[in-house]
């Protein structure tokens, strides 16, 4: 479903240029779930980035379904972009002002999904599977970290979207809350999934495993 070929990302600081991301070839399949591993500043959230279109490679290519995602319009790409590509924020990214069910329709009703009840039904009917429909009303503040991460999932997955790239959604999670995301993660297959961690818990049976050093990764296999 995705597949990144050289693709490169330099960044220049203090008069220094560097390759966060150094020629990275990867490919991932519908149902599968890609956990990528590796130190911090290693380049996995520039590596999501690239992969999820936020920004651009100054080398390589990103292919969604086959297609060239570069040789896209680009509006194209933002349409791609909004229907079919997920990205869970690394860190807390809900707005503090919207309730929970708010937070997870309103992006989706801005980017013109047009009817909103059936949208707060699948909203809900997720909230429901990750044990927090109660909390649908509520606002972001009057949840724990746990839950918050789970609402930022949820607003993820609720539109059906074909990748969905997770930057660190278990850290800082106790085991409980990591294991319900990732029980879900791994249920998805319809989905292509991309996981950042440095938690190595999410190295279940299945996920194929991929370490990052320095810009650049290795294939390490599929976990059993
Ligand atoms: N906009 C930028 N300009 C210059 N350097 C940057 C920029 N963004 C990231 N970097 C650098 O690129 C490298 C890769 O950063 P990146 O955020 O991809 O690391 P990471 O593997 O996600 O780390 P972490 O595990 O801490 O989240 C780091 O050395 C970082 O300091
Ligand atoms: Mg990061």
């Amino acid at each position: 479903m995705v597949k990144t070929e050289g693709l490169t990302k330099n960044y220049t600081r203090q008069g220094k240029t560097f390759q966060a991301v150094d020629h990275v070839d990867l490919q991932v399949e519908k149902g599968e779930v890609l956990v990528l591993t590796g130190p911090s500043g290693c380049g996995k959230s520039t590596l999501f980035h690239l992969i999820s279109g936020i920004i651009q490679p100054d080398e390589g290519q990103v292919y969604f379904d086959g297609q060239k995602i570069s040789s896209l319009s680009a509006a194209k790409r933002t349409a791609l972009r909004r229907q079919h590509i997920s990205y869970i924020l690394q860190g807390d990214s809900l707005l503090y002002n919207f309730t929970v069910l708010e937070n997870i329709c309103l992006p989706h009703l801005l980017s013109g999904w047009k009817d909103k009840k059936e949208l707060e039904t699948r909203g809900m009917s997720l909230l429901e599977e990750f044990r927090m429909a109660d909390l649908a009303g509520n606002y972001p503040a009057e949840l724990s970290g746990g839950e918050r991460r789970r609402a930022a999932i949820v607003r993820a997955f609720v539109h059906g979207p074909q990748l969905v790239v997770a930057d660190e959604p278990t850290s800082d999670l106790d085991e409980e809350n990591t294991g319900i995301i990732l029980d879900y993660f791994m249920r998805q297959k319809e989905k292509a999934i991309l996981i950042s961690t440095h938690d190595l818990s999410c190295l279940r049976t299945g996920v194929s495993h991929y370490a990052m050093a320095k810009g650049r990764i290795e294939k390490k296999g599929i976990i059993d």
